[in-house]
């Protein structure tokens, strides 16, 4: 995998509200880190481009770590690294929606209710999705709780991914806010794998293996 460029987006994403709050997912990152550990390892060069998380930027010499906190700043530097990756994996929880005002002071605590206006933040997955080249490989996450295969499928196409991680929240210890996870790969192609609960190290190898695999088949 020597030469291999990918793009890993990892984290949540924060937007702010006033200079003091934010709205945003539960995400600690760790899926992503583990996959741009994993590329590196292989010997991929990989852009990290990380929301706000708790971990430390990745030591690896290969890995190339930005931090950004909104869903715009996490877009630009994606898309600045897209057109010469040859992997892109789209591992962030992206607030779906951003304030409509970012107040400049704190708004203080008035009325027994408060309403906010929120704007639909941009998709950073489908709007790089529609530059992609045939020679380019494109992974996305679903975390769905109804419907689960059909809206991951849904993704698939309306995203333009060769492939969608699917993460199941059935199973004790799966999914955000644990360390081991359960996934089912589905792709492009039809195929769908399901894979054991385990680490999400060895989430990570199992995905970054079934990549390889599809891009040697590619090339
Ligand atoms: N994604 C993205 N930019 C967004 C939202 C999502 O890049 N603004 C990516 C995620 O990183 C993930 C995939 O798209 O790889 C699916 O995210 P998900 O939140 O499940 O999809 P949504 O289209 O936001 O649909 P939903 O209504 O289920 O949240
Ligand atoms: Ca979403």
């Amino acid at each position: 995998m020597q030469h291999m460029r990918v793009l890993v987006t990892a984290g949540p994403t924060y937007e702010p509200l006033d200079p003091v709050r934010f709205i945003g997912n539960h995400s600690t990152g760790k899926m992503g880190y583990a996959l741009a550990e994993t590329f590196a390892a292989a010997g991929a060069d990989v852009t990290l481009v990380s929301g706000p998380t708790s971990l430390p930027n990745p030591g690896h010499p290969r890995i190339h770590t930005q931090r950004v906190q909104t869903a715009d700043e996490m877009y630009a530097a994606a898309a600045a690294v897209a057109g010469t990756a040859d992997v892109w994996v789209f591992a962030a929880a992206v607030a779906d929606y951003k304030p409509a005002h970012v107040a400049p002071e704190k708004i203080k605590k008035a009325g027994d209710t408060l309403t906010l206006e929120l704007v639909k933040n941009v998709d950073i997955a489908a709007t790089l999705g529609k530059t992609k080249r045939p020679e380019q490989f494109s992974v996305g996450f679903a975390l769905e709780t109804t419907n689960e295969e059909a809206h991951a499928l849904d993704k698939l196409q309306r995203k333009n991914f060769d492939l969608v991680v699917l993460n199941s929240l059935r199973d004790a210890g799966a999914g955000f806010r644990h360390d081991t996870n359960k996934v089912t790969l589905l792709e492009a192609g039809g195929q769908m794998t399901t894979f054991e609960l385990k680490p999400k190290a060895d989430v990570a190898r199992d995905i970054v293996q079934t990549i390889f695999a599809r891009l040697s088949r590619h090339a």
